[in-house]
């Protein structure tokens, strides 16, 4: 499809049932750090060490959703989403990571906050979705070891217990991961995400022991919440060779991508034949039984979806023997600030890959969506590059559900323009413009384009 080409969709083409939201992350977005109990989490530690935060920004403050949720939500209200993604902040809820098993308290100023929260969204008429964990490891359970440490999937396990014994009988979708592959890759490998260890030795044990979390946190919000749909998230991306001779690379990259997380959740082990390095887990990190613990069947998976890569074979990348193409160097036109290429199909074809599992039963893209430049002029915001992302990755989500495929909500990343990790608050992905210095909101042209599209008896017009 053509960005000229008009769109062939309103909301009722997707079906009464489908879900739409948006999605956020405490500490993108809350402030109030070390306000009501909350300690700090791994994120603070590493925003305040120099460098880490390209802009030399802190989260301290954020979009101060932690005092604005009730106008945030009904803004969210009038934009005419009926679902709301947020994610709990560990710290703020266990000041010392662990929980009553294990020996610490919990803090109920951060219980009684996201009990406020839910009750804002109950009343409003929108559905809230809960995200266990976004990457805000508490920083007390890091000088503990952190995600290499075993034990780490006991104190998740505590985390879980706390949370859906507290919220479950009011909220009944729950998502266990926040894009596992992000945060061990990132965090533990790459050092670019907190906590920013860099070390091959760490690897392995922490996507085993992210993986056990994640099937270990599924019994848990099963097991107290029956009624509830249990879900967990993951970062994807079709991977193209970029000549034919890639092809193989193609293969390992979508391998590490797509496949390391979700195959051992749906009982298929890790893809070892592809990446040998991973056989290693089963020989040297995992307990008897493991295997068969990484299992659990989700109620739906969540793609997290933004961009397709393009990769070739690579002598310097020591285990994938593979490296990504970048857009630039493939003088891709629409590439946005984080430097990704805008490319709709590729919407389409992960949701295509994913629903071959048989394993998945329901699939939401629990994010979506784009940073680009965003200027105010008089007091509004013409941000046409996102509405046009929006309208062209929608249109790829219809063109699979009505291949049948079963894709039954879009979260757009993201409600407000927030703290965009190691890049700081410059990339904005909101629909509502923040205003930094002030906190004004502005709801961007984009942000309109969804109000009329959910609200509006009118077929969604450019
Ligand atoms: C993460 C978000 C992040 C977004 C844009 C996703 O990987 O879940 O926290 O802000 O992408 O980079």
């Amino acid at each position: 499809m053509n960005p000229s080409d008009p769109l062939n969709f309103d909301r009722h083409t997707f079906g009464s049932d489908f879900v739409w939201g948006t999605a956020t992350a405490a500490y993108q977005i809350e402030g109030a750090v070390d306000r009501d109990g909350r300690t700090p989490c791994v994120w603070d530690t590493f925003g305040r060490q120099k460098g880490k935060i390209k802009t030399g920004e802190t989260a301290d403050i954020a979009c101060e959703f932690y005092d604005r949720y009730e106008s945030d939500l009904l803004l969210h209200k009038e934009l005419g989403f009926n679902a709301f993604r947020f994610s709990l902040s560990w710290s703020r809820i266990l000041p010392d990571g662990v929980g009553p098993a294990h020996g610490g308290r919990i803090n109920e100023a951060g219980i009684a906050f996201y009990d406020r929260l839910i009750d804002q969204c109950l009343q409003l008429g929108i559905t809230p979705w809960i995200t266990l964990y976004h990457w805000d490891l508490p920083q007390a359970l890091e000088l503990k070891g952190g995600w290499p440490n075993r034990k780490i999937v006991d104190w998740f396990a505590d985390f879980a217990d706390v949370c859906t014994k507290a919220y479950g009988h009011k909220v009944k979708h729950w998502i266990i991961l926040n894009e596992p592959l992000a945060f061990s890759i990132l965090g533990y490998f790459t050092g670019q995400h907190a906590p920013g260890r860099r070390s091959f030795r760490n690897l392995l044990p922490v996507i085993h022991h992210t993986a056990l979390a994640q099937a270990e946190g599924g019994r848990i919000v099963r097991q107290n919440v029956p009624d509830a749909l249990v879900g967990t998230t993951f970062s994807c991306s079709p991977i193209d060779p970029f000549t034919p001779g890639d092809q193989s690379a193609a293969i390992r990259v979508d391998a590490l991508m797509n496949r390391l997380f979700i195959e051992p959740s749906l009982g298929l082990g890790y893809p070892s034949k592809e990446l040998p390095f991973l056989a290693s887990i089963a020989k040297k990190v995992a307990k008897p039984g493991d295997m068969e613990r990484l299992a659990f069947d989700f109620d739906f998976i969540g793609l997290q979806h933004y961009f397709r890569a393009v990769v070739e074979q690579s002598y310097f990348m020591p285990y994938l023997w593979a490296k990504d193409v970048t857009p630039l160097r493939r003088n891709v036109q629409t590439i946005t600030e984080m430097g990704w290429e805008v490319y709709p199909e590729s919407m389409y074809r992960i949701i295509k890959q994913f629903g071959q599992y048989e394993g998945i039963k329901k699939i939401y893209i629990t994010e979506s969506g784009a940073a680009f430049y965003d200027q105010v002029e008089k007091g509004q915001v013409h941000d046409k590059a996102r509405v046009e992302y929006h309208q062209n990755y929608l249109q790829q989500v219809l063109r699979a559900k009505q291949e049948g495929l079963p894709v039954e909500g879009y979260f757009a990343w993201t409600f407000l323009d927030n703290f965009e990790w190691a890049e700081g608050y410059r990339p904005r992905f909101g629909l509502v413009y923040v205003d930094f210095r002030t906190q004004q909101r502005i709801v961007k042209a984009s942000g309109r384009w969804f109000q009329q599209l959910l609200t509006e008896e009118l077929v969604a017009v450019r």
